[in-house]
């Protein structure tokens, strides 16, 4: 199986998450296509999505399914996303697609984060992605500098020549080199260096089913 197929059968396995009359949240990136795609045969049963990212908004609104503004919503049964690293106890290092500010916020909201992700996302020890800040930018030097002395190597993220900027206007520094053994404590720290906007690490509040994609079938942890 390619990890396209991977992507598309844990996307059609978390259609059964979604609750029939409730919205739903839905994350970023190349697996929340794929789900979005699923969402969109079964879009009569709900009354809408919350987007986490202005990408998902408009693939959500191409297949006529409605968006709404998360001001509006105070239930969310499940939020269901992506993940770029994915440990044992549901912690997960996100944002590979910059729109980890707003998964945050749409995931805090949810009652269960379901990740849905190919079996190449499962690690042991998450840091061989590079983490993923979202960073003010006139404070990206003074922020690069401290997650310097936690022992990472910050690189700006740039695409095509050009600086990435967020759905919200920022930037991203990409944290290569650490060896997160202790995720809760990490985000927790880090959620305190000012002009860091969020932190690309979700474990204070991780995922509480994972849908993973492997060569045999859709395997189902739960934390
Ligand atoms: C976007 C994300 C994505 O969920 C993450 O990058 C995984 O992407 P993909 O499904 O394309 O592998 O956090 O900000």
């Amino acid at each position: 199986m390619t990890q396209d197929e991977l992507k598309q059968a844990v996307a059609r396995a978390a259609i059964q998450y979604v609750v029939a009359g409730e919205i739903v949240g839905v994350g970023t990136g190349s697996t929340a296509n794929f789900f979005i795609d699923e969402l969109a045969k079964i879009k009569h049963l709900i009354p809408g999505a919350v987007a986490s990212s202005e990408a998902t908004a408009s693939r959500l609104r191409s297949h006529g399914i409605a968006v709404l503004d998360l001001n509006q919503v105070t239930s969310m049964p499940v939020y269901i996303d992506g993940a770029d690293e994915i440990d044992s106890t549901g912690a997960m290092i996100k944002g590979g697609g910059a729109a980890l500010t707003r998964e945050k916020i749409v995931a805090s909201v949810a009652q269960q984060f379901i990740c849905i992700a190919d079996g190449s996302k499962l690690v042991s020890v998450m840091g061989t992605f590079p983490l993923p800040v979202e960073v003010i930018p006139m404070a990206s030097a003074v922020v690069a500098r401290q997650l310097a002395l936690l022992g990472g190597q910050p690189v700006l993220r740039v695409k095509d020549g050009q600086t990435v900027l967020t759905d919200n206007g920022n930037v991203i520094l990409d944290v290569h080199g650490l060896s997160i053994t202790n995720p809760v404590g990490l985000e927790n720290v880090m959620n305190n260096i000012v002009g860091i906007v969020t932190v690309g690490l979700f474990a204070k509040q991780g995922a509480n089913v994972c849908l993973l994609g492997m060569e045999n079938g859709v395997k189902t942890m739960t934390f």
